[in-house]
């Protein structure tokens, strides 16, 4: 079996291909191609656009598919930056500049009120009309300054309450036990596992 990781992001590469690495399949991403093309976030929920992506680059490579799409659900705004997350302070602007508009959003907001989860949609596109969608989701608090260390987005202002540190506090593999995209790779493994059984069949 062929997967291609429909993504540009080279963060996301790295935690996904972690993740699916001893699975009897090859992993794609775009640089085994010469071109691969930018799939635009056009959809308004995080569903539409994980589809809209797995479905483009399953077209274009001609070969099954994997995008996932991201958003960091705040409550005290409403489920602000969602599925804008990547663009929260405005287009081209860095994973920083999302950072600290959330900081500024979130002034003054006492640490009990200041909830928040990450969502991970995936879906795999088979590039057969037949598709696959998984969520992921783990609770958390915004901090109330940035954290440094590793991890990309939003992880330095991530506080995972039962591990006692946020997302850029911890390696890889903390990190992946317990993500939302951690927790949706670990069901698109069920996915893939249980197609794989049945080809076999
Ligand atoms: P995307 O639209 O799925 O590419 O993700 C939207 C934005 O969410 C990204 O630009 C990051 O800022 C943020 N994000 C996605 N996944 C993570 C993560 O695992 N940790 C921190 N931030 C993330």
């Amino acid at each position: 079996m062929q997967l291609v990781l429909a993504t540009n992001n080279s963060d996301k590469i790295k935690e996904m291909k972690h993740l699916l690495d001893d699975l009897p399949v090859t992993i794609m991403t775009r640089d085994d191609f010469l071109e691969f093309p930018d799939i635009e976030e056009t959809g308004d929920t995080l569903e539409k656009n994980a589809a809209l992506k797995a479905s483009g680059i399953a077209e274009f490579c001609d070969l099954p598919a994997l995008a996932d799409d991201t958003g960091l659900l705040v409550d005290a705004l409403d489920g602000a930056p969602g599925v804008y997350s990547s663009r929260y302070a405005g287009e081209n602007v860095t994973y920083e500049d999302n950072n600290r508009k959330l900081l500024e959003e979130l002034q003054g907001i006492p640490t009990e009120m200041r909830t928040a989860r990450f969502r991970c949609v995936i879906t795999i596109d088979w590039d057969n009309g037949e598709e696959d969608t998984v969520v992921g989701e783990v609770e958390g608090l915004i901090a109330e300054s940035i954290t440094p260390g590793g991890g990309f987005g939003y992880d330095p202002l991530f506080y995972h309450p039962a591990s006692g540190k946020t997302f850029s506090e911890m390696s890889l593999d903390e990190k992946n036990a317990i993500s939302h995209r951690g927790l949706a790779l670990q069901k698109v493994r069920d996915v893939i596992i249980n197609r794989l059984n049945n080809a076999r069949r």
